[in-house]
């Protein structure tokens, strides 16, 4: 049995990285980190302190009080039991639905890109990290977070690929008035966000490996998946 690694998994938005991050876990008995939730729960945090929103310029200023107050925000993730998934809480409380809206998902980039905000939230993932036998989804994980996990993936997808698997993914969660191509563009606005930001942009880091899955179905990702650690003689294989 080798030692647990980090594995990070960074890529554009909706290329489905949450849920070959989610399988490759489950397949090593690692545990699963969606840091883009964390972002999230920041956001909602200040949407509902009335710090952000639709029309409103962001208060970073009441934001970092808030989040460095006394006493702390509690960002965390927990499973309700035994072969569940890890949802994120806030401050005593599941926000895994509130933080998955429009709303939040068209002003995220912009919190995400606070350098205050990336420091909180880095803290946490190097805490959380630390012992190691995890999978942390998110855009900088490779590059900034943890520059020397054991193994580095880079995700992408057709731009129509991932608004169209967005958009069935809300409407399948009962988002009606959503449409196409409100996603395809709250993507694009999201992409130029996160690889123009001044810190630790989105960029592949230069030993990360590449997966273009808009042509390959979950099955596939894995088996791919398995090569890579055969090849690299990672983790038992
Ligand atoms: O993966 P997601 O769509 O839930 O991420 C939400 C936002 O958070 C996304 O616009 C970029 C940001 N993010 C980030 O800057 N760094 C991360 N490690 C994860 C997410």
């Amino acid at each position: 049995m080798t030692s647990p690694i980090i594995i990070a998994v960074d890529g554009y938005s909706s290329t489905g990285k949450s849920t070959f991050a989610k399988a490759i876990a489950s397949e090593l008995g690692y545990i699963y980190i969606d840091t883009g939730a964390m972002y999230r729960a920041v956001t909602l945090l200040a949407v509902r302190s009335s710090l952000a929103g639709a029309g409103q310029t962001i208060d970073f200023d009441g934001l970092r009080k808030i989040l460095y107050g006394k006493p702390a925000v509690e960002i965390s993730f927990r499973t309700s039991g035994p072969g569940s998934v890890s949802e994120t809480w806030l401050d005593g409380e599941n926000v895994e639905r509130s933080i998955r809206t429009l709303e939040i998902s068209r002003l995220v980039s912009y919190v995400a890109a606070e350098p205050f905000v990336r420091d909180y939230v880095d803290n946490r993932l190097r805490e959380i990290g630390a012992a190691k036998g995890v999978v942390m989804d998110g855009r900088d994980i490779g590059t900034a977070v943890f520059p020397d996990a054991e193994l580095k993936i880079f995700m992408t997808a057709r731009p129509e690929v991932r608004a169209r698997r967005r958009y069935e993914e809300m409407r399948s969660r009962g988002r009606e008035n959503v449409t196409y191509e409100d996603i395809l563009s709250n993507l694009s606005e999201r992409d130029y966000i996160d690889t123009h930001r001044a810190v630790a942009p989105l960029r592949r880091a230069d030993d990360a490996v590449l997966l273009d899955n808009s042509d390959m179905s979950v099955e596939d990702q894995i088996v791919w998946f398995r090569n890579i650690l055969k090849e690299r003689h990672l983790c038992g294989f």
